[in-house]
This record gives C-alpha cells, structure tokens and sequence, in this order.
C-alpha cells in the first residue's frame, strides 16, 4: 500500500540556521559539462536526489565512467560528440524535464537511433518545443510528429539554421539549444526570453565563446562550438527553490527566524524573494560570494508583522517560475486579494501546478479564481484549519508534496499526504531538516 504522512500538529515558533541540498540545475548541468569534456572533473557538493542519480546513470550508459571518492565526484570527461554505446540504446530520465531535454540536445550526431523513456509524468510532458529547434541542428526525432516520450533521436542531416527564437522563457529550450550549438562550429544566434543562465555561466567559466546581449525581456545571446573542452572543479551550492519551503515555514509561522547557508542567489533566481519582498517579507543576504561564476549567499528571513497581497508583474514569472505554488500559499494568508497572470507554462511541470494549486487552495477554503494562464486569490490572514485533509495522486510531484507539507504544518488540521518519496526527486532531506526545525509528523506504510 502507498505510504503517507500523517500531521496533527502545527510547528512552534523557532530560530535555526539550516543548509538545504544542492541545486538541482546546476548539479545536472555540472554533470554534463563534465561529460563532454576532455579529461577528470571533480565535482563537490553534488546533488545526491533521484534527478541526479538519473543524470549519472544516463551518462554511463552513453560511456562516461563516473565515480564518488570522499564526497567528491570524478567524471572521466569523453569529449564533445565521443560518447561510446551501442544500438539500441535506451535512457531513462525518470522524472527530470531538464535532464531529459539538455541530454537529447547533446545526442544530436548519434549515428544510431537513442530512445529516450521517463515515468509517467515526464510521459505527460511536451518535447515538441525541443524537437523543432533540434531538428533544425539535423536531428530526427522518431516516431513522427508524436510530441511526448518515448522518443527517439538520430542524426539525419545538416544544419539548416543558426538563428533560434525561444518565446517561452524556458531554461530548459534554451540550454538545449546551447547545448546542440556547442557541437558545431559555425555560430548559432538565439534571442531568448530570459530564464535562469546557469548555461550561460557554464559556457563563460568553461571559456566557450558566448556573447549576450541583454535588453529588459530577452536576451540575445551568440555562441560557437568548440573542439576541446577542460575538465574543471566544481563546488554546487545550495539550491534556492529548495530554499523556499523552509522560508515559507519561516513567514507561516508566529515569531520565527530562520538562516539558509551557502544558497545560489543567481538573479535569475531570485524572482520568488522579489515577490515575497513586495508582500512585506524582510530578507538579508550574508557572506555573499562568488562560486564558479555564480553568486552565493546566506538568508536570513523572519516572520513578517504582516503579509501584503501582491498584483504579480509577469516579467518576474520565468525567474520565479518553480515557486509559485508555495507564492500561492503564502498568498492565501495575505490580506487582500492576490493576481498571478501568463503563467501557462506552470501547467507544463511534473504536474499541472497552476490547476493542482488552485484545487489545493480551494480544498482548504480559500477563494480562488483560475483560468488556463492566470490565478486570483482572496486572502485570508486568519486561515485557521481543523478539518480532515488528504493529498495524494499529484504524479508525484515533489513540489506539490513539499507545500502540502509546508500548509500541515502551518495551517492546522489533520493531514494524510501521500507519496512521501516524490521528495528524493529534488529536495532528499527535506522530511529531515522539517524535523530539525521541529516539525512533528509520522510516516505510515498504509492507509
Ligand atoms: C530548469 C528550468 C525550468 C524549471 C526546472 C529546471 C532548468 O523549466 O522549471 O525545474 O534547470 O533549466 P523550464 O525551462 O521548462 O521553464
């Protein structure tokens, strides 16, 4: 039977300085890069969750000898465009969209057909909008026109353009099509919406010549493969969005402070602590620096005197856009009401986050109007639960989990929420470091 867990108990007020696992786009990311260079990576502070660990598989099985000594992991680079396998070869990226579309992007000279598989929420997901621009590098994608996994990948001929537009501010696009680029020599041009860089970075730590140009939406940025990449060292911090549950936990609950070491503030991160600043949270950043090109720092964040409702400007979204679920939940204890508008894409993650947040907040009385793209959300400061409360068949979202968590232990009632596992996805000490800040729970086998 599905295990669950079960809460009673709101969490008391406390003060605690806690490190959450590492990034999660930036270990994948690591991994690959490594992989296609020339010679041993050694990466430190490596995400160990199920993303990862899929990551680490799917490379072997394309011939990179990955191991871990001390902590420390050493990949044993191939090269760009030198992986060794055999036909037939199939990967399995579990759950991982970023995974499963950065290692299609790196596959596009295979000479035989890769089938690509994943579980049956990446099952659900859409690798259409990296089919077309990979297509245009030369690769086929098999069976026609199907536009979800399985897949498959080949390569069937030249380049047809250099010039790529990526409207949605996807990361995940637009790393593809970096990624693709890298294999190629003459120069490839994309205006992207603006999404995370962690590429962007990599290329510029990884001297690979690239050139942006930014203006206030998108960026236009120019790059050119190359033949040889240097292995490097490499120190993962810790992961923002991860981040954000415990400081939700921190706003949610009476006379709290909490401090995050050594956490990624990447700006184009740090959309979700821009909309948490205009409802009236208090942040500081300490011990700020720098790690192999991306900025690092310590949060310090306490609980509010007050929680402000926000009208969310759209241009944060994409900067924002793996937070919004625990953005909606803060937002049900504003005062006010709270609008979220052009998030369509939210519907495309491990689920569909826009319908499955507004079904969760309506479960626990808050007033809620949502459409195909947009969300309101009437407030309510004094949200007090005491019903009965169970959460389960979200695909296992491990985002859904962790805000289900986050509302038991914040809100009141009695809570089942299944599938604790789903956090091994992003987050493997999530249920632990709750424990250490003193939340009570119970994990139980059956229903
Ligand atoms: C990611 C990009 C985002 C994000 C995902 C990780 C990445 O997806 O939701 O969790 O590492 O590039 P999209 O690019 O689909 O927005």
């Amino acid at each position: 039977m599905k295990s669950f867990v079960n809460i009673n108990n709101k969490v008391k007020s406390f003060k605690k300085i806690i490190t959450v696992d590492s990034d999660k786009s930036i270990s994948i990311r690591s991994l690959i890069f490594a992989s296609l260079s020339n010679g041993i990576s050694k990466i430190k502070n490596l995400l160990e969750s199920e993303d990862i660990f899929n990551t680490i598989a799917s490379l072997k099985k394309l011939g990179v000898k990955i191991k871990k000594k001390k902590k420390i992991y050493f990949i044993y680079g191939v090269g760009i465009n030198r992986f060794k396998y055999k036909e037939k070869l199939v990967i399995d990226a579990g759950n991982s969209g970023t995974l499963a579309r950065l290692i299609f992007s790196i596959l596009i000279k295979s000479p035989y057909k890769i089938k690509l598989i994943g579980d049956k929420s990446l099952s659900k997901r859409d690798f259409g909008r990296i089919i077309t621009p990979l297509s245009k590098f030369g690769a086929k994608f098999y069976p026609k026109n199907k536009t979800t996994l399985p897949l498959m990948i080949k390569k069937f001929g030249n380049v047809k353009i250099n010039k790529f537009s990526e409207n949605k501010g996807s990361a995940q696009v637009k790393s593809a099509i970096m990624l693709a680029a890298l294999h190629f020599e003459n120069s490839t041009q994309i205006f992207a919406r603006k999404s995370r860089n962690h590429t962007e970075n990599f290329f510029k730590f990884l001297n690979i010549p690239i050139k942006i140009k930014k203006s206030k939406k998108f960026d236009n940025i120019k790059i050119k493969g190359v033949d040889k990449l240097k292995p490097f060292k490499y120190n993962v911090p810790s992961d923002i969005s991860s981040s954000l549950f415990f400081i939700a936990l921190t706003i949610l609950t009476e006379k709290s402070e909490l401090t995050i070491k050594n956490v990624n503030i990447n700006f184009s991160r740090l959309g979700a602590i821009e909309i948490l600043k205009k409802m009236g949270v208090k942040f500081i950043f300490k011990n700020k620096k720098i790690y192999n090109g991306e900025k690092i720092s310590d949060i310090f964040v306490k609980t509010p005197k007050k929680i402000k409702s926000i009208n969310c400007p759209s241009k944060i979204n994409s900067r924002a856009i793996d937070e919004f679920l625990i953005i909606f939940l803060i937002a049900a204890k504003a005062k006010g009401t709270s609008f979220f508008k052009d998030l369509g894409e939210l519907n495309q993650k491990e689920s569909p986050r826009l319908k499955v947040g507004s079904n969760f907040l309506t479960m626990i009385g808050i007033k809620n109007y949502c459409t195909a793209d947009s969300i309101k959300i009437i407030g309510n400061p004094n949200l007090q639960l005491n019903g009965n409360y169970i959460m389960k068949n979200f695909l296992k979202d491990h985002r859904v989990f962790m805000m289900s968590i986050i509302a038991a232990l914040t809100l009141g009632g009695n809570w089942k929420i299944f599938d604790p596992e789903s956090a091994k996805t992003s987050f493997p000490s999530f249920l632990k470091l709750i424990e250490k800040i003193g939340g009570n729970f119970q994990i139980s086998k059956k229903l």
